[in-house]
């Protein structure tokens, strides 16, 4: 699409949705299906990034080019997103990342028993990655890029949420059973921490990450890193 204006730069894309086990077999899950993120990671590869493609149950192939890891739950992915992190020009959040997880995890199959109550299933609160890592910012003039997901009052709620999590761009997106997951199409509107506001038209997942880039190779400091 466009030029290499990735060259030298390295980029961090988490992908997926978190599943957070309540025993052997069962888990809390979302319905990410992880293609904004792999599209992001194709399109980096493409503008001459290096990149770190953190995966969390896609089920998707490799990006030809990038080094994918994969995790499976909210704790996983924190602990690959902050290591990978150190050493990032640019850090993007597309996975959804569950914000509980089953506070006890039952080691042998949780089984039904006749006259017994259902269980009673007890959450606590997961880390919040991409706060953590805009309040971090391991290295100087790093970019941090957070996706949300919003059924209502998209555009309120999504500047409460740029400020709340101190990224520097925050695409935000309308969802409902039938939009945007597991499909490859989006529509977003891109809001940035300057107060720049960038609408993206329903289209291919891939120019909404062609966009994502645009803006933030326009904000890298003249010589930040390599
Ligand atoms: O708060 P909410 O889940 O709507 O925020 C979405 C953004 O925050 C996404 O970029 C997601 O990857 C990130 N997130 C996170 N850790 C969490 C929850 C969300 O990094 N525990």
């Amino acid at each position: 699409v466009t030029g290499p204006d990735l060259a030298g730069r390295h980029v961090v894309i988490s992908a997926g949705g978190t599943r957070e086990p309540l025993d052997p077999v069962r888990f809390l899950g979302n319905r990410s299906s992880g293609k904004q993120g792999y599209a992001l990671a194709r399109t980096a590869v493409a503008r001459g990034a290096r990149v770190t493609l953190i995966e969390a149950n896609t089920g998707l192939p490799d990006p030809a080019g990038a080094d994918v890891l994969r995790v499976g739950t909210a704790v996983q992915l924190r602990e690959a997103v902050i290591e990978a992190a150190a050493d990032a020009d640019v850090v993007v959040m597309a996975a959804a990342v569950a914000d509980f997880r089953p506070s006890d995890y039952a080691p042998g199959k949780i089984k039904k028993k006749d006259g017994q109550d259902a269980p009673v299933v007890s959450l606590v609160r997961n880390p919040d990655i991409l706060a953590e890592v805009a309040a971090e910012r391991s290295r100087p003039g790093q970019i941090v890029v957070g996706f949300a997901a919003e059924t209502d009052d998209v555009l309120v709620n999504g500047r409460e949420k740029l400020r709340r999590k101190g990224c520097d761009l925050l695409v935000v997106n309308e969802v409902g059973e039938r939009k945007t997951f597991g499909s490859e199409e989006n529509e977003a509107v891109v809001l940035a921490a300057d107060g720049q506001e960038t609408p993206v038209p329903y289209g291919p997942k891939e120019a909404l990450a062609d966009t994502v880039w645009d803006l933030v190779s326009g904000r890298f400091q003249p010589n930040s890193s390599s």
